[in-house]
């Protein structure tokens, strides 16, 4: 059901691969409530991936670049802008790619370069973004900009590697820009923290069924799935939410705030020696 949460707002949204990419559910909702933007991925997302399709239902255009490359992002914004004809009202970064997760180095064990590379699309691009937007006054007053993170950022998950340490920055520029686009022009900067999510980079993460499974039951509400995440970016998006920002918001059943549940202690204690009674 459509709200026009976002009726005649222009965006950009990065990082739609194929249909299960949460920004790729993003853009389908954000068609449906009304919003006009284009689309951003690297050349061989677009090779590989379906944002042609995408372009195709959601009546917009692909600009490729590559998120890391200052050009690139220059050329996005001023393409966007004479498309959509004027500045945006939102941006999305759901951008995330780590060598080490892909080459299965562990965390003890880190190639450098790669950690550089992870850093630098993972993070350090959305402060790209963000400063590009900023040079090209891209953005309109009481727009609203947001990266995806995850809570392997601020608890120790294992598996989640490197990545842990770029959305530990990505949350951090969040705050730190954030607070510059407030003061200087009342726009949002966020995070939302998304519960796993079986995507094509859900899917590298190491274990991410045993990983899937446990946060799912951990979790007073449950997962939250892609479409899910989707109408909270909308919600982000529209008006409903003008004075939220440097914020990382957790979208994820409640699981961040668990400690211990009831069902997760008696299957804990089940699997010990001697047994400890629990009610
Ligand atoms: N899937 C999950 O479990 C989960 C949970 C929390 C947060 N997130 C975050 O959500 C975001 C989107 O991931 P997803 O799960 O939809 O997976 P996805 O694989 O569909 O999306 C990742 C995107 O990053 C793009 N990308 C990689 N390198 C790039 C570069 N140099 N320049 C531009 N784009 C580049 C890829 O082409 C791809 O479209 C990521 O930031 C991810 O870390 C995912």
């Amino acid at each position: 059901m459509a709200y026009n949460l976002l009726k005649g707002k222009k965006g950009i949204i990065f990082g739609a691969l194929d249909p299960k990419s949460i920004a790729w559910k993003v853009a389908v909702k954000a068609h449906e409530e009304g919003a006009f933007f284009t689309l951003s991925n690297t050349p061989t997302a677009k090779r590989f991936g379906q944002i042609d399709e995408l372009a195709r239902i959601t009546n917009s255009e692909v600009i490729l670049a590559d998120a890391t490359n200052l050009d690139d992002l220059n050329n996005v914004f001023t393409k966007s802008m004479e498309i959509l004809g004027g500045k945006v009202d939102f941006v999305l970064h759901s951008i995330g790619m780590s060598l080490n997760v892909r080459k299965k180095k562990v965390y003890n064990d880190l190639d450098y370069n790669y950690l550089m590379k992870t850093l630098d699309i993972s993070a350090i691009s959305f402060h790209k973004l963000l400063q590009v937007a900023y040079k090209l006054d891209a953005i309109n007053n009481w727009g609203s900009v947001l990266a995806l993170s995850y809570v392997a950022s601020q608890r120790t998950h294992y598996g989640y590697n490197d990545m842990a340490d770029a959305k530990a920055l990505l949350e951090s520029i969040a705050r730190s820009f954030g607070y510059i686009y407030g003061r200087e022009r009342k726009i949002r900067v966020n995070t939302v923290s998304q519960s796993p999510t079986l995507t094509t980079a859900g899917a590298g993460v190491k274990g991410v069924e045993g990983l899937l499974d446990f946060t799912n039951r951990m979790s007073p509400l449950g997962n939250a799935d892609a479409d899910e995440c989707a109408n909270y970016c909308i919600v982000m998006f529209s008006d409903l939410t003008k004075k939220v920002t440097m914020q990382n918001l957790f979208h994820d059943g409640g699981f961040s705030s668990m400690g211990m549940s009831l069902r997760a202690m008696k299957t804990y204690n089940k699997g010990l020696d001697i047994p400890i009674d629990i009610d």
